[in-house]
């Protein structure tokens, strides 16, 4: 199984999180925005993001198994990354969002999307109690608990793909 990671990420918690799931793979995670970005950002930013946004869409052609990674946004899954589920062409996808304590239907507006275009959802998994810019700050007992979540996730990934 060929597996690779997309994600958004503002303050970093979903890029931790990526990071992990595609490390236990032995793939990539791919950001489609920008970080270190101010608000809106500059017209170049915004060029950027563009080719990083069509460049993960590119390359997830070329995997059997997509996972993607959204932070919650007032109860939803960032608008670039329902965008993205909207027009990725793949045949599996996983999904997880991180939160504090209001997931909404950051998940569900995914899976519906998913179910929509008859893309089979591996699994799903919302990491909770993560305020922005958290897991960095986090100490090493919580951030070990972060780390086990992510390994039983990518674990599930790999067990449900041929299901
Ligand atoms: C503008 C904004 C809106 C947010 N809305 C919610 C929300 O509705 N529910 C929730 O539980 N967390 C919410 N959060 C918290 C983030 O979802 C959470 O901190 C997430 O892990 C951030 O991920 P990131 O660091 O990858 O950007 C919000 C954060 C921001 C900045």
């Amino acid at each position: 199984m060929k597996a690779l990671v997309i994600y958004h990420s503002k303050t970093n918690n979903t890029k931790s999180i990526a990071e992990i799931i595609a490390k236990q793979l032995k793939t990539e995670a791919i950001p489609i925005n920008l970080l270190e970005k101010k608000g809106r950002g500059t017209k170049e930013e915004q060029e950027k993001e563009k080719e990083l946004f069509n460049d993960a869409l590119n390359k997830s052609k070329d995997f059997d198994l997509i996972i993607i990674g959204t932070p919650t946004s007032f109860q939803k899954a960032h608008s670039k990354i329902i965008r993205f589920v909207k027009a990725v062409e793949c045949l599996k996808v996983a999904l997880f969002c991180t939160y504090y304590n209001k997931v909404g239907t950051t998940l569900t507006d995914l899976e519906d999307i998913l179910k929509e275009r008859k893309i089979q959802l591996v699994t799903s998994y919302a990491f909770d109690n993560l305020k922005s810019g958290q897991y960095k700050e986090l100490d090493d007992k919580k951030r070990k608990a972060y780390f086990i979540k992510a390994k039983e996730f990518t674990r599930k990934c790999i067990s449900l793909f041929n299901k």
